[in-house]
């Protein structure tokens, strides 16, 4: 009956139960173990294997229907487990890409399309990089012009600053780097400015294109190849205005013609002119501070800001939206990924 109990074990712990019955200190079969001391030598001979091959036996036993109790609990977990890939899935909230992410990866394949790589670099500069070597003369208002934010002055008197456009990281990677040269630089910047049409923290795209006998041509081609790419346009009709620029010249700002239709804004013909960059020729003084000597080396740069782009290109109507991290707003204006 003792297997009969055995077998009848559900769980685990009713089996613990039949084996301390069975096989405990105190257990059946420990009493009649406790027996055998007092058993002549002939009993003792007969009864001691027989009751050690009942303990063996037991114990078997036990230890089989311990594993088969253990074989069914696995199953029905698994089996409990088990995904039902048929369920239809439950709507998870996807993120949607900023349209300023957006539009500097769709400046980076047109620009790459051109040859151009893209580079990097940091937006705490230094004066060298983002003044002295691109041509601003020492305690020239130019250099307020730029409303810099400044960090405190070190002990040696310098003055890290927050870079005040990406034309820095053309100084980095002329001295850094061997001609030819095109790249494109994307990135923040910081100007102590702020109103509807600008934001403390904004972005730029920076080109630079370094290279025996270039011309502003080829910079007038490539811009333009840009814009038709960028706007997604046959035709388009541009003007370079004269401009100043310290680390340039020529310096021209760069206007494309627009209309408007209706309440719609077309971009790329028509009787008005909207500025939408800075370039030039790299200044001879740029190329020298960066060891290139001007007689070999010329070159073309320009900055552009990425906002202004992103918002004609996708109808964003107010600049602060862009950066007030509103999860509706980019619901609305942001990109699938
Ligand atoms: N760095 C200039 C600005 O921020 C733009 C520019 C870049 C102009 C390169 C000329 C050449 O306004």
């Amino acid at each position: 009956d003792l297997s009969d109990r055995i077998a009848a074990a559900e769980t685990e712990a009713a089996l613990e139960e039949v084996r301390v019955h069975a096989l405990g200190k105190k257990g059946v079969v420990s009493e009649r173990m406790k027996t055998l001391g007092k058993m002549s030598p002939e009993e003792r001979q007969q009864m001691g294997p027989a009751l050690n091959g009942l303990k063996a036996r037991i114990g078997e036993a036990i230890a089989a229907r311990k594993a088969m109790l253990e074989e069914a609990a696995l199953e029905a977990r698994l089996a409990s487990e088990k995904v039902d890939i048929t369920l239809p899935v439950r709507p998870e909230a996807k993120g949607k890409i900023h349209p300023v992410t957006q539009v500097f990866e769709e400046m980076a394949a047109i620009f790459a399309d051109m040859g151009f790589e893209i580079r990097e670099g940091p937006e705490i500069e230094d004066d060298f990089h983002n003044f002295t070597a691109l041509n601003f003369p020492p305690d020239h208002p130019a250099r307020e012009t730029h409303d810099t934010f400044f960090f405190n002055e070190k002990e040696d008197g310098s003055r890290k600053l927050l870079r005040t456009h990406t034309s820095p990281v053309q100084i980095r990677t002329m001295m850094t780097e061997k001609p030819p040269l095109r790249i494109i630089v994307p990135g923040r910047v910081y100007r102590c400015d702020s109103d509807q049409t600008h934001t403390p923290m904004f972005h730029q795209v920076e080109g630079l294109v370094i290279d025996r006998e270039t011309h502003m041509g080829h910079l007038k081609g490539t811009l333009e190849a840009f814009i038709k790419a960028f706007f997604e346009i046959d035709e388009v009709t541009t003007r370079l205005r004269p401009h100043h620029f310290p680390f340039t010249e020529p310096s021209a700002e760069m206007d494309v013609g627009y209309e408007r239709v209706g309440g719609e804004l077309r971009i790329g013909q028509g009787e008005r002119w909207m500025e939408i960059l800075g370039c030039g020729m790299v200044h001879p003084n740029v190329l020298k501070a960066c060891g290139l000597d001007p007689d070999e080396y010329q070159g073309f740069a320009f900055g552009m800001g990425v906002d202004r782009l992103a918002m004609l290109k996708y109808g964003i109507p107010d600049l602060r939206d862009m950066f007030a991290s509103d999860a509706r707003w980019l619901e609305h204006y942001g990109f699938d990924p």
